[in-house]
């Protein structure tokens, strides 16, 4: 088994530079299948779930080659609609082809999303707004099958704004015939990256990164060349690694609007955070004062970066309380946390975290991709050494985490046991 193994400790300082998100890419790969020709991406991480999208869009017929850090997409060759099963089950984010599949080619299957493991995360909202716009959906034996002839137009009202039901039902809608008005649509900038994208294709899409996003529909779509936004759930990460250690380090390819939620926390956890034009320079400090944090859709604080910020509040001078209200089982992390001596309670969507002076190395489990990033944190800043297993859940989404910790001084590297 592959493990991390972090020798605790070290105070981080020098210059870090964020990758391109992870939380983009994935639908802007989708959105290539709604076009004829050669797409690029530019900016693109090399992750996990990268390779698994691209694995996905292969097996129905696209051709996706990574060069220096460009995805180069075509998608004129696509040949089947139903995704492999085994792809799908490994990441949720494969059912963002569901849309534009049906959109181009009238007709999806695919069997039932997987995942981290961090809830139920059903797709209701999804199946929904696409059967608003024309497709018949049955669901048998695991598998959703989608068929339309084409898809209309028409009003959605989201129960919750979801990230991955609004990519969905915006990339269907932008080849559906008339007009589509997404209500309560999720704000965050990665639909804002998408629907640049989409724009960029030759899509009609008013109101992305506000709650109503009205799309008129347009007969075809053609290749575009995009830049992916900056991974702000990276950016917030290594903030909290420079807090939680005490360092000092200057963050590169940030942009700081993304991440306002952040920088308030991190502020009034007694942390120096200053603003540039490309990035953040965050100073520690070793007297970390409580703070109680509400995850909740964009503009508030993500649920992304609920983990990270438990692991920096273990250490923090009192008691605070972390309220999940964006997924229903996210906690799984505080137990991995207490097993290096962390004080945390749990009960349902809330943890009472009553700060102590120092952590302990242990062995610990990457319970999922941002429960991984918590534990990186914890081992920087904790006494001896940490051995943390699962690590296929951090390389979903954390671009060469150990080279670019261990270059601002960590003691990180990734061992064979
Ligand atoms: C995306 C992000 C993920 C992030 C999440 C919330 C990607 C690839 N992943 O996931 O990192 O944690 O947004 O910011 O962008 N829900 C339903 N029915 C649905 C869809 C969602 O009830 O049809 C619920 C989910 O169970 C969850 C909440 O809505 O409780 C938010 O989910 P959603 O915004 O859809 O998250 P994802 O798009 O899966």
């Amino acid at each position: 088994m592959r493990k991390i193994v972090v020798e605790g400790g070290k105070t981080l300082r020098g210059q870090i530079e964020v990758s391109g998100a992870k939380n983009s890419v994935l639908p802007l790969m989708a959105a290539t299948l709604l076009t004829d020709g050669l797409s690029v991406i530019e900016d693109v991480p090399w992750l996990a779930d990268v390779d698994v999208m691209s694995a996905v869009l292969n097996s129905l017929g696209s051709s996706c080659d990574y060069i220096c850090g460009c995805l180069h997409i075509n998608s004129s060759g696509i040949k089947k609609t139903e995704a492999p099963s085994a792809l799908v089950q490994k990441m949720r984010a494969s059912f963002l082809v569901m849309g534009p599949l049906l959109a181009r080619y009238g007709h999806a299957r695919m069997s039932l999303p997987g995942g981290c493991a961090i809830g139920a995360r059903p797709i209701d909202l999804h199946l929904k707004g696409l059967e608003a716009l024309g497709a018949e959906i049955s669901i048998a034996d695991g598998y959703i099958e989608a068929t339309v002839n084409r898809m209309h137009g028409n009003q959605i009202y989201l129960d919750f704004p979801s990230v991955g039901a609004t990519e969905n039902l915006m990339m269907a809608a932008a080849l559906a015939e008339g007009h589509t008005v997404i209500g309560n649509a999720a704000e965050e900038p990665e639909i804002v990256d998408l629907s640049n994208m989409l724009c960029a294709m030759g899509a009609n899409i008013k109101g992305a990164g506000t709650n109503i996003i009205r799309i008129e529909g347009v007969k075809n779509l053609n290749p575009a060349r995009h830049t992916v936004i900056p991974d702000r759930i990276e950016a917030g990460s290594f903030m909290v690694m420079a807090a939680a250690t005490g360092g000092e380090l200057i963050i590169t390819n940030v942009i700081t609007e993304h991440i306002k939620s952040v920088i308030a926390k991190l502020k009034e956890a007694g942390v120096k955070v200053e603003e540039g034009y490309d990035g953040v320079h965050v100073i520690g400090n070793k007297h970390l004062i409580p703070v109680d944090v509400k995850t909740l859709p964009y503009p508030g604080f993500p649920t992304d970066l609920q983990a990270q910020f438990m692991a920096l509040l273990t250490l923090a001078g009192g008691v605070s309380v972390i309220t999940e209200t964006v997924f229903e089982n996210r906690f799984r992390h505080a137990e991995e946390l207490k097993k290096m001596s962390a004080d945390i309670k749990t009960a349902g969507h809330s943890a009472v975290i009553n700060g102590i002076k120092r952590l302990h190395g242990a062995s610990v489990e990457a319970t999922d991709l941002r429960a991984g990033a918590a534990m990186i944190i914890a081992s920087l800043a904790a006494e001896g050494q940490t051995k943390i297993s699962h690590i296929h859940h951090i390389e979903r989404g954390y671009e060469n985490i150990c080279g670019k910790l261990a270059a601002v001084g960590a003691k990180i590297q990734i061992i064979e046991e």
